[in-house]
């Protein structure tokens, strides 16, 4: 081998001076955990996941759910033990969807002032004031015909859809929710739910917009959980085709236009593209939502022993806040914060 191989051919006379092996070896500090530690671009922590949480009717209900194993539909008085635990973990947040006595065609039980989240909300902030409960805001759960809005000729109607996001966010503030996440990706849903929010004395209120939210089968284990699957057809009219990127910013400025406080990109995984672009572009907070079907893929696989369960979750984890994730929303947190406790 002729010495000068490794040589860069910038190395004379240059000011840019780009050397190569021997002298670069990137190893070197690849070699001990603790150099390994020092410089890891990336750090998880609990304080940065929210969890999020199924809450049905009933008493003392704990109800697994078949394709989330270790996920729970909750009755409120089991909810509020729980979530003493995820606050307990350094966990700051969760996120709270429905499952109604009863659902009908305009999804009435999401903006029941008396409805399942409602109170669910009420009682939690009675007894873990401290933690922050974010609501979900969409009619899906709530609707018998499984779409996240009120349907006209066969079709979701978009403009009286916002209308009752709008009610729904402001029986959650209300409620004493923390903070509303608009998911059904109606347009102009962020400014017609600020402009409720504010006229009534909520302008502190922060808005999380799932800004770009694709039309993706990685919600289907949420489906099940939520029995929240359309009775026909599907969300292609409003949530996002998975083959746009440059749709994706277009969302994203929109709902930071209409007064998004934090943007979310979701699925997770899928869209570390999507989230690293946003994070380019965009200066305001950036949440992923690593979701039901990324969770139930991981723990079915680990399940079957061809996978190791922790560290697909803290490989998958480290992943989407490198894309460039503020916060992940996602059903490890509990898991994920044990391990970071440790
Ligand atoms: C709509 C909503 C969904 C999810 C979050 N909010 C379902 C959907 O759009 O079909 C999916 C979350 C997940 O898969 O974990 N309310």
């Amino acid at each position: 081998m002729s010495d000068g191989l490794f040589r860069s051919p910038f190395i004379h006379g240059l000011r840019t001076v780009i050397v190569s092996f021997p002298v670069h070896r990137s190893r070197r500090l690849r070699r001990t955990e603790a150099l390994r530690s020092l410089v890891r671009e990336t750090a998880l922590r609990a304080s940065s996941l929210i969890y999020p949480l199924f809450v049905c009717p009933g008493r003392g209900v704990q109800d697994e759910i078949a394709s989330m194993p270790g996920n729970f539909r909750w009755s409120i008085d089991r909810l509020t033990e729980e979530c003493k635990a995820v606050h307990d973990l350094g966990i700051p947040g969760v996120i709270l969807f429905g499952i109604p006595e009863s659902k009908d065609a305009c999804g009435s039980g999401a903006y029941d002032p008396e409805g399942i989240i409602q109170r669910a909300v009420r009682a939690l902030k009675q007894s873990v004031p401290d933690l922050m409960v974010i609501c979900d805001v969409c009619l899906d759960e709530y609707t018998d015909h499984g779409h996240c809005g009120v349907l006209k000729n066969g079709e979701v109607d978009n403009d009286a859809t916002i209308e009752l996001l709008a009610r729904t966010a402001l029986t959650q503030a209300e409620s004493g929710a923390d903070m509303v996440a608009p998911s059904d990706m109606m347009d102009g849903r962020v400014a017609r739910i600020r402009a409720a929010l504010d006229e009534r004395g909520y302008a502190n209120l922060p808005i999380l917009a799932y800004s770009a939210k694709y039309a993706s089968a990685f919600y289907g284990p949420f489906r099940e959980a939520a029995d929240s699957s359309p009775r026909f057809g599907d969300r292609k009219s409003y949530q996002m085709d998975p083959a746009n990127q440059r749709e994706a910013m277009r969302e994203i400025a929109l709902d930071i236009e209409e007064g998004a406080d934090i943007v979310m990109v979701k699925p997770a995984l899928p869209c570390l593209d999507v989230l690293s672009l946003a994070r380019q572009r965009f200066d305001v907070p950036l949440a992923a939502y690593q979701v039901s079907g990324e969770f139930s893929m991981i723990a079915a696989a680990a399940q079957r022993g061809w996978i190791d369960r922790q560290q697909i979750m803290t490989e998958t984890l480290t992943a989407i806040k490198r894309a460039g994730a503020d916060f992940i929303l996602t059903y490890f947190a509990k898991e994920a914060a044990r391990l970071l406790r440790c």
